[in-house]
C-alpha cells in the first residue's frame, strides 16, 4: 500500500474539470484499499521471484513519488519515460502530474509487471512496453515518440552487470532532448558512475520518507 501525502490537491483540480478529465486525474485512494494491497502483494511476490532485478520489498512512498515529479519537470513534460515502473505506483503519480496531451512511455523487464501494468492502468497518455531500458532508442522510435523532455528511472543499476548500467545510461543520454533531465532514485550511488561520464555531475538528494531511504539523482542535458 502507498504510504505518504495524498493527492488531494490535484482530485480538487480534477473534480472542477471536465469530466473526461476526472478518470485521467483519478487519486490513487479512488482505486480503493484492495488494489492497493494486491499490488503491494504482487510487488513482493516480483522481489521474491528476481530480488535483484526488483531490487525493494515494497513500491515507493508518496513523498517519493512527489519529489520525482519535482526533480524532473513533469508538469510541463510533453513526453516522458519510465524505466522499472514495476506495479505501476509511481506511474499512476506521474500521470495525475502531466499535462493531458503529454505522453509516458513505461518500459518493464518483468513480463508479470507488464501484464499486471497492462490490465490495471486504462490512460490514453500512457504506453507499456515489456523489454529491458538498454532499448529506450527503439522503442521511442516505434511508437514514434518524441525526444523525451525527462527520464525517470528506478531500475537497481547497483545489480545489474556494470556492460548493461553503462549501455542503459548511454543511451538515456543520446535520446533525452536538448535540457531534459534524468532522474534516478537508488539507495547507492552505482547510478552515478554511470550516467555522469555522459550528463555530467548531477544534483544528489535524499529521500529519507521512503522505505527505505534513497538517494535522488538529477542530470539535466545541455540545451
Ligand atoms: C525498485 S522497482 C521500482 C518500481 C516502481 N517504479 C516504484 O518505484 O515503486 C524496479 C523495477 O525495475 C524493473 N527493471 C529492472 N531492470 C530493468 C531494466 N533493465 N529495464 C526495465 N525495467 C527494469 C524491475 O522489474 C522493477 O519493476
Amino acid at each position: 500500500m502507498r504510504h505518504g501525502p495524498q493527492a488531494t490537491p490535484r482530485a480538487s483540480v480534477a473534480r472542477s474539470t471536465a469530466p473526461g478529465e476526472l478518470r485521467l486525474n483519478a487519486r490513487p485512494t479512488e482505486r480503493g484499499l484492495l488494489a492497493a494491497v494486491r499490488d503491494d502483494i504482487a510487488f513482493l511476490k516480483g522481489f521474491l521471484q528476481h530480488p535483484d532485478q526488483v531490487g525493494s520489498v515494497i513500491p515507493s512512498s508518496g513523498f517519493l513519488e512527489q519529489r520525482l515529479i519535482r526533480s524532473a519537470a513533469l508538469a510541463q513534460a510533453r513526453c516522458v519515460v519510465e524505466l522499472g515502473p514495476g506495479t505501476g505506483g509511481t506511474t499512476r503519480a506521474f500521470l495525475d502530474a502531466m499535462r493531458i496531451d503529454a505522453h509516458l512511455l513505461a518500459i518493464e523487464l518483468s513480463a508479470s509487471f507488464h501484464a499486471r501494468l497492462t490490465a490495471t492502468i486504462d490512460d490514453p497518455r500512457l504506453v507499456v512496453q515489456l523489454g529491458s531500458a538498454e532499448q529506450i532508442a527503439e522503442f521511442l522510435a516505434a511508437r514514434r515518440l518524441p525526444a523525451p523532455d525527462a527520464v525517470i528511472s528506478g531500475i537497481p543499476f547497483s545489480t545489474m552487470p556494470a556492460a548493461v548500467g553503462d549501455r542503459i545510461a548511454q543511451a538515456v543520454a543520446a535520446v533525452l532532448a536538448p535540457a531534459g533531465r534524468f532522474v534516478a532514485y537508488q539507495v547507492r550511488a552505482h547510478v552515478a558512475d554511470y550516467a555522469s561520464p555522459y550528463l555530467g555531475s548531477p544534483r544528489a538528494q535524499w529521500e529519507v520518507l521512503n522505505i527505505p531511504p534513497v538517494r535522488v539523482f538529477t542530470w539535466t542535458k545541455p540545451a
